[in-house]
């Protein structure tokens, strides 16, 4: 039986079909006020009351290590995020067509850690708002309507955003101006991931042109977050970019993952490849968990696009958007957030590729700073991902009070993805429960899958990331 690709929505998600009995009154209001819109993750829903730097309490007062959370990323309610807003939503709130402070001062600090080409910003409330807005940029500018994604990229929620976010569908393949090519991992290209990608992206717009579509952009998480973490060799993005742009489209960085120190050795993540994207998204961690996210793009851009279009945001940017922003900037700095993330990740990095010397499931661990991603596969058969496995394990670990989620094509990579105030305990705490939990958890009894017909075994470097190429199998359905 081969591995079945999953919606990135699946993934560590609540089945009320596995678990109708679920004894929880809050569980049943939920059910009833959101109907099938409702997604929560675990078997057993957790029922959370309040947050404070990695740790999430839950109502009987149990505490968890947040493992999974990118968006109160300098830690939950961090008390300058807090007061920032307070004193802003007390001071002034109002929707952005007047002149104001906390706004501008916002733009002029997040521009500091941009390139200087990418000096106007426009603000919006969400990530999938902000890639919607770069798709419109980008056809604008090019007159091109053709977009290139990885196949299990999540991009967001819009009509547009869905279409060029194979991750998020469960049935059919993307329309006809969108072509996606396999994530950039070394069971997909072999040792010249720069390469190769960069040939799957030429073929992906030679596709686009055989379907009347000249490519727009290409468009990519820039650490390939929903199709399981892809960080090395640093540059290998660089030439696929090249290409796109060759042809006449451009380069698309969504951040909303990478963006904002997560990656440590940058800022943004587009920084680990040396590219200069024509258009950067970012959302998530951007305000610690105050809705906002912006476009970064040159003014000619978004000059030939607003003559066309007018467009305006109510919310986005508003003056306490802005000053929870520039909270979130200001305490990355002054806690040097950016170099934990750098020295903390590599302390996970070492100790979790200790543990796949002992432990042939763990079959790759990659990633860069606090992002990382440890796939779990069969008889240390990197060609053979085990989702069964990643979903006891993420159950396991809940046991053991560490929260974390899941990604990949196959939903078998733990995504790694804490706070980054992360200190080097908690990071142990997760280590040795997450070495507890392999070590209760025997691998459900081996059922031989199909080899991936064009998988090459993966090098087990600790340099190269070490993804396996599953066997491809027909999409059934797919969740980020
Ligand atoms: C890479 C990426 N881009 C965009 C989005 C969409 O962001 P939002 O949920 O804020 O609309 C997500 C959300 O998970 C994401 O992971």
């Amino acid at each position: 039986m081969s591995p079945t690709t999953r919606p990135i929505l699946d993934m560590n998600a609540f089945d009320a079909a596995q678990d109708p009995g679920a004894d929880s009154a809050l569980l049943h209001r939920r059910q009833r006020n959101a109907g099938a819109a409702s997604v929560l993750f675990y078997r057993r829903p957790l029922e959370v009351t309040r947050a404070s730097g990695c740790w999430i309490e839950a109502t009987d007062g149990t505490r968890f290590l947040d493992f999974y959370n990118n968006v109160p990323s300098v830690g939950h309610c961090h008390p300058r995020v807090v007061a920032a807003i307070s004193r802003q939503v007390a001071t002034l709130n109002i929707h952005t067509r007047y002149l104001n402070h906390p706004t501008e001062d916002y733009l002029d600090r997040l521009k500091t850690t941009l390139p200087d080409a990418l000096s106007n910003v426009v603000l919006g409330c969400t990530g999938s708002e902000a890639n919607d807005l770069a798709l419109r940029i980008a056809m604008t500018a090019t007159g091109h309507t053709g977009f290139v994604v990885t196949e299990t990229a999540y991009h967001g929620n819009t009509s547009a955003v869905t279409d060029i976010s194979p991750s998020a569908t469960k049935f059919g393949t993307p329309p006809s101006h969108v072509c996606m090519v396999p994530a950039p991992g070394p069971l997909n290209y072999g040792d010249d991931i720069a390469g190769g990608f960069r040939a799957a992206v030429e073929r992906a717009i030679m596709t686009l042109g055989q379907r009347g579509h000249a490519p727009a952009a290409l468009i990519c998480d820039s650490l390939f977050s929903s199709d399981g973490v892809f960080a090395d060799p640093p540059g290998f993005l660089a030439p696929a970019v090249d290409a796109m742009q060759a042809a006449g489209g451009l380069f698309i960085a969504d951040e909303v993952q990478p963006g904002f120190a997560r990656t440590g050795d940058a800022f943004w993540g587009f920084g680990r490849h040396g590219v200069v994207p024509d258009i950067v998204t970012m959302g998530k961690p951007m305000a610690n968990g105050y809705p906002m996210s912006g476009v970064a793009t040159r003014p000619e851009l978004l000059a030939r696009f607003c003559e066309g279009v007018g467009y305006f945001n109510t919310f986005g940017g508003n003056p306490v958007a802005a000053a929870a922003g520039l909270a979130v900037l200001e305490v990355i700095e002054d806690e040097g957030l950016q170099a934990n993330a750098q020295a903390i990740g590599r302390h996970l990095m070492d100790r979790l590729d200790a543990l796949a010397r002992t432990d042939p499931r763990v079959a790759a661990v990659r990633g860069a700073g606090l992002f990382i991603g440890v796939d779990l596969c069969r008889d240390g058969d990197p060609t053979r991902p085990d989702p069964e496995l990643t979903s006891s394990v993420i159950n396991g670990l809940r046991d053991r009070r560490v929260l974390i989620g899941a990604a990949g094509r196959y939903g078998h990579t733990l995504k790694i993805r804490p706070p980054l105030c992360l200190n080097r305990d908690e990071a142990d705490f997760f280590l040795d429960a997450l070495a507890e939990t392999l070590a209760a958890t025997p691998s459900p009894r081996a059922t031989r899958s199909p080899k991936a017909p064009r998988s090459p075994k993966a090098p087990r470097s600790p340099k190269a990331p070490r993804s396996p190429k599953a066997p491809r199998s027909p999409r059934a359905t797919r969740s980020p």
